[in-house]
């Protein structure tokens, strides 16, 4: 089975990671947090209150989404609008970890999840990919960064869009975000026992590459 899933936290290179991964190997590419964050954002355009699991799980079933790559990336349409840009606002950050953090949501959205894979094949990103969605995966990988090195990469990236902005805010972000993250009851982050560990902090994005895809010769045997 074609299949690969990377987990992880943000700021440890996964979504960069994936994208190469999707072109280099031809495949789909799923970005779950897209997914809770397209969610989100259409639960507060409708007003829908982020603790009404009932009117949530009525919302997650009904979404009409759709992902289109774009070359460099992936575009995420809602009822036909590209509402790419405004998912990435803080405020949909923080409505899309709190609708992440209800058991029926996540459950509501796992089939959609599973859909994605399709020939010929599939790079599977979020925090239980290997877990929960895609348990089944050959090929497994948890990425991972020192705090540290994930405000630096997160302050140059906000730094080069032109935001003013303070590194030291956004370690105590980072690491506040860990904590929840890594202990919720709920589809913790954590790699699955069967992942490959990797460490990026002290590696370039294309040494990252290469280590996925000595999995995917080793597993899969398929060379690219
Ligand atoms: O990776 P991201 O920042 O776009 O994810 C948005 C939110 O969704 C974040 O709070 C983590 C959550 N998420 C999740 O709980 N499970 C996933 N598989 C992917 C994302």
């Amino acid at each position: 089975m074609n299949l690969i899933t990377i987990d992880g936290p943000s700021g440890s290179g996964k979504g960069t990671v994936c994208h190469i991964l999707a072109k280099k190997l031809g495949w789909h590419l799923l970005d779950s947090g897209a997914l809770y964050r397209l969610l989100a954002y259409s639960a507060l355009q409708t007003e829908t209150a982020l603790d009404n699991e009932a009117a949530l799980v009525e919302l997650a079933l009904n979404l009409n989404i759709e992902f289109v790559s774009n070359g460099t990336g992936v575009d995420s349409f809602l009822d036909g609008e590209n509402v790419g840009d405004k998912l990435r606002t803080e405020n949909v950050a923080h409505a899309a970890s709190k609708v992440a953090s209800l058991v029926p949501v996540r459950d509501a959205l796992l089939a959609r999840q599973k859909a994605f894979y399709q020939m010929p094949g599939l790079i599977a990103d979020g925090r239980d990919m290997g877990t929960v969605v895609f348990p089944e995966a050959p090929v497994k990988i948890f990425l991972d960064a020192s705090a540290n090195e994930r405000a630096k990469r997160r302050f140059e990236q906000l730094q080069n869009k032109g935001f003013n902005v303070n590194i030291a805010e956004i370690l105590s972000d980072i690491e506040d975000r860990d904590l929840r993250d890594r202990t919720r009851l709920v589809a913790p982050l954590k790699a699955a026992s069967d992942a490959l560990e990797i460490d990026s902090t002290s590696l370039s994005i294309d040494e990252v590459v290469m280590k996925v895809l000595d999995q995917v010769k080793l597993k899969l045997n398929i060379v690219v």
